[in-house]
């Protein structure tokens, strides 16, 4: 049973997360329409530098904003921050859950790098460190000054960090990682900088002071990336369904392209907001690196069929040894290698889908919790049952998966 628990944690933390992300990045988006919007009537109190109408659900919004902070600070302030760090805590947790519990499933591609379990969780809790390093590291050197040149960098970066990671993890444990440094940069930013600052600017409000100029500047920064980040930050989130993306050899260009996709719509609208322009030439960019990325999807990445890799691992060798292994291989090959191989014969598949391949025992071994879940005790494959599994079948891939339940 501890798989059915395993898969409803992972229900449970998907769902908190998505919901959080949800309430964070529609808040950022709001605020970033909001700013952009802001009209200058005459007639403005001592202070305010804009205010907006609005209308929604059945009464009227009057907001001003106040460019450095009004004369008296009031005694209850809204801080917006839970949204970013529950986004990022449970977004750490269903890492931990899906990729770290179970490093061989998605993450290790032994084609690629044969690591230990631990050594892909290690390396990967390391990127994340080392990612909000880098990126905080950019956004204080000399080449803050220049916007344009700091957002190069930063999109240097993350295309050099997806390269490097091609040469460590599966392609899907690559997009989750892109991703993941991604949204730890945003809620670092959230906590380390934009929070903070904003807490000194305060401070020195209410001691009467000017606050130094220099911190709204940079919080400014900041949020102006997290909003820009948030459509690619997605794509990479949801990655895990585009197994064509991921597996492709060309897949850390494809990351690239991705970024460069969000970043073209993002500005579209933010324009849009600030000035009532309609910058077209943005969805030109965006299709053609669409279009790009979709051709380059479809150069697989062959290092898996060429290379040796070394030896089993003892998990794999474990589920290899459980008894009727030979006859689950058998049922593999009759019920699901027809989508689940490397080239699927099914018409209309262009490559496994989301990336789970049965063809060797290997594969096999390594998804044998999934394969309990998806056809053993579930019925959610074969999809409707096209390849006419019998119950017998299904009883059988139970038995073998359940064999080696406690080796979780
Ligand atoms: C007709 C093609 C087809 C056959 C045959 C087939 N599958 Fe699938 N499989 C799919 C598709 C399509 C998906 C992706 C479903 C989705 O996007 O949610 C999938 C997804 C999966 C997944 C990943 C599920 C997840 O959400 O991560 C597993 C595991 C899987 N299949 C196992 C099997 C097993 C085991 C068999 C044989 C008993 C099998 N499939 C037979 C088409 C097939």
């Amino acid at each position: 049973m501890t798989a059915v628990a395993w898969d409803w944690a992972n229900f449970a933390i998907r769902w908190l997360h998505v919901i959080t992300a949800i309430a964070w990045i529609g808040e950022s988006f709001y605020f970033i329409a909001l700013d952009l919007g802001l009209r200058r009537p005459p007639g403005l109190p001592q202070g305010v530098n804009g205010e907006a109408w609005q209308v929604h659900g059945g009464g009227f919004y009057h907001l001003q904003k106040y460019n450095v902070a009004p004369a008296a600070m009031p005694e209850e302030l809204h801080w917006f921050k839970w949204e970013s760090y529950w986004t990022w805590i449970s977004g750490f947790a269903l890492l931990c859950v899906l990729y770290y519990a179970d490093p061989e499933l998605y993450l290790i591609d032994r084609h690629v790098l044969d690591l230990p379990g631990w050594g892909a969780t290690a390396i990967g809790i390391g990127v994340l460190i080392l990612g909000w390093i880098i990126y905080d590291g950019l956004c204080r050197s000399p080449l803050a000054r220049d916007e344009r040149a700091l957002s190069v960098a930063v999109f240097v970066f993350l295309v050099a960090l997806a390269y490097g990671l091609t040469f460590v993890f599966s392609g899907r444990g690559v997009f989750i990682h892109v991703g993941a440094v991604i949204g730890t940069m945003m809620t670092g930013s959230v906590a380390m900088v934009i929070i903070p600052n904003q807490r000194k600017v305060v401070a020195a409000l209410k001691a009467g002071e000017t606050p130094d100029p220099r911190l709204g500047r940079e919080a400014k920064t900041r949020s102006t990336h997290n909003n820009y980040l948030t459509l690619p930050v997605l794509f990479l989130m949801l990655s895990n369904h585009y197994p064509l993306a991921f597996s492709s050899r060309w897949n850390f260009v494809i990351i690239g392209l991705v970024i460069v996709i969000g970043v073209a719509i993002r500005h579209f609208f933010n324009t849009m907001h600030a000035h009532g322009l309609k910058p077209w030439w943005t969805w030109g960019v965006a299709t053609s690196a669409f279009v790009l990325a979709a051709w380059l999807s479809t150069f697989p990445d062959t290092r898996r069929d060429v290379a040796e890799a070394g030896p089993v691992p003892a998990r794999l060798a474990a589920a290899l040894a459980r008894p009727n292994f030979g006859e689950v291989r058998d049922i593999v090959i009759g019920r699901c290698s027809l989508c689940h191989s490397q080239e699927p014969v099914r018409e209309g598949l262009a490559a496994p889908p989301k990336g789970v391949r049965l063809d060797t025992d290997e594969e096999i071994a390594a998804h044998a919790r999934e394969i309990y879940l998806q056809a053993g005790i579930g019925r959610a494959m074969p999809p409707g049952n096209i390849t006419e599994i019998t119950g017998e079948e299904r009883a059988k891939f139970a038995a073998w998966a359940m064999a080696g339940e406690h080796e979780r």
